[in-house]
């Protein structure tokens, strides 16, 4: 394994060459698309609706964190429409222009994906609000006092935009999407089942307890789900095993130090440092920081939001502390109060230890 990017398992953003893979495995209808019960129930609303009206759909938004399935959706809404998909993502918008070439050439009834839209330029913003409601542009010819504005008919389209940060979007573009569907985390529950299909695809024998000692490392993620999959594979291929069940998949993920809760080397060594360097807390972050050997940024943005959403870590005004759950989890006693403070020490390298709750 390289050890480079201490990420590479359990974080959020697609590798370059994962993103092949990914398109392999992406479900191609709302029927084959796991979880997200809500959101699949009121988009298959939509989407029948615009087939009985005949008409393009209402515009799409999705929002929710990284990788839990809103490319995979909005190829999914092409796909059930019919339509043909026209895919750019919003730092690629720059210039009202680049946006005006794009919504010029579309097609009658096609499905403009825009990725990452709240990262599109301000020009652009206002350019595309226009196009989404009156179906209709004004290109700016020429400069300065001689400027001219030229309207132009689009056929209609449907936009299906995607991101990560729905509270970055701005209102008056918020408001003019027909429909905003929001992503959950998944359940232990549906992650098997998208195991299960992987696994179906990539000829792995799986039986249900090693889908559900997959399932529970994953984060909630169907992206993660997937990655372990395939680091599970790649063992049970070299160890000669056959059909992976609880133990082979344990022992697999263990060996890529991803643990029982899905935390991986330096989620653990963050709270490794806090419950015993410190007793828990309060620590400044870039204290924290140091101690581990990342960059402040990094366990800002990339250790802790999962510490805090698993309830491992807190944030509070004078650092960041560790709740009790973080010490079971690394098999330590918890301290009693703040200062009778029970024996908090631990042998060995945070790094190497697995923590076993
Ligand atoms: N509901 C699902 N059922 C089965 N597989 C899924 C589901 N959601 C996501 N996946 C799988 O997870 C992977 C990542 O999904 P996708 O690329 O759609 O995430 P995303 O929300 O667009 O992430 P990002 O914010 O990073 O762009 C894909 O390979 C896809 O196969
Ligand atoms: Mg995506």
């Amino acid at each position: 394994m390289s050890t480079e990017d201490p990420r590479e398992l359990v974080g959020t953003a697609p590798a370059a060459e994962e993103k092949a893979l990914e398109a392999a495995l992406r479900p191609k209808t709302l029927q084959d698309f796991v979880g997200q019960s809500t959101v699949r129930g009121q988009l298959s609303l939509v989407l029948e609706s615009s087939r009985l009206r005949g008409a393009a759909a209402d515009h799409v938004l999705l929002s929710g964190p990284p990788g839990l399935g809103k490319t995979t959706l909005a190829m999914i809404i092409a796909g059930e429409m019919n339509a043909a998909l026209r895919i750019t993502s919003g730092p690629a918008i720059q210039h009202a222009g680049d946006l005006a070439a794009i919504l010029s050439s579309l097609t009658d009834g096609e499905v403009l994906f825009i990725d990452e839209i709240h990262r599109m330029s301000r020009p652009a913003e206002e350019m595309l609000y226009m196009a989404m409601e009156d179906f209709r542009v004004d290109i700016i010819v020429g400069k300065g006092a001689g400027a001219t504005s030229i309207p132009l008919e689009l056929p209609p389209f449907t936009l299906v935009g995607a991101t990560t940060r729905a509270g970055l979007l701005p209102g008056p573009l918020r408001d003019r999407f027909g429909f905003t569907g929001h992503l959950e985390y998944y359940s232990a529950d549906e992650l098997e089942r998208v195991l299960r299909r992987s696994a179906g695809m990539l000829d792995m024998q799986v039986d249900d307890a090693g889908f559900a000692e997959i399932a529970t490392r994953s984060r909630g993620t169907p992206r993660i789900a997937n990655r372990l999959l395939r680091r599970v594979r790649d063992w049970a291929l070299v160890h000669g095993v056959p059909l992976v069940d609880r133990e082979a998949a344990g022992q697999a993920l263990d060996t890529y130090e991803v643990d029982r809760r899905g935390l991986d080397r330096l989620d653990r060594a963050v709270l490794h440092a806090l419950c015993t360097t410190f007793r828990g807390g309060p620590v400044g972050l870039s204290t924290l920081a140091i101690l581990v050997g990342e960059e402040t940024e990094t366990v800002e943005t990339v250790a802790e939001p999962y510490l805090v959403r698993e309830g491992l870590l807190a944030r509070t005004p004078r650092g960041r502390i560790a709740t009790e759950g973080a010490w079971r989890h690394l098999g330590l006693q918890p301290p009693e109060s703040a200062d009778s403070g029970g024996e908090a020490v631990s042998s060995g390298d945070p790094r190497w230890d697995l923590g076993d709750s």
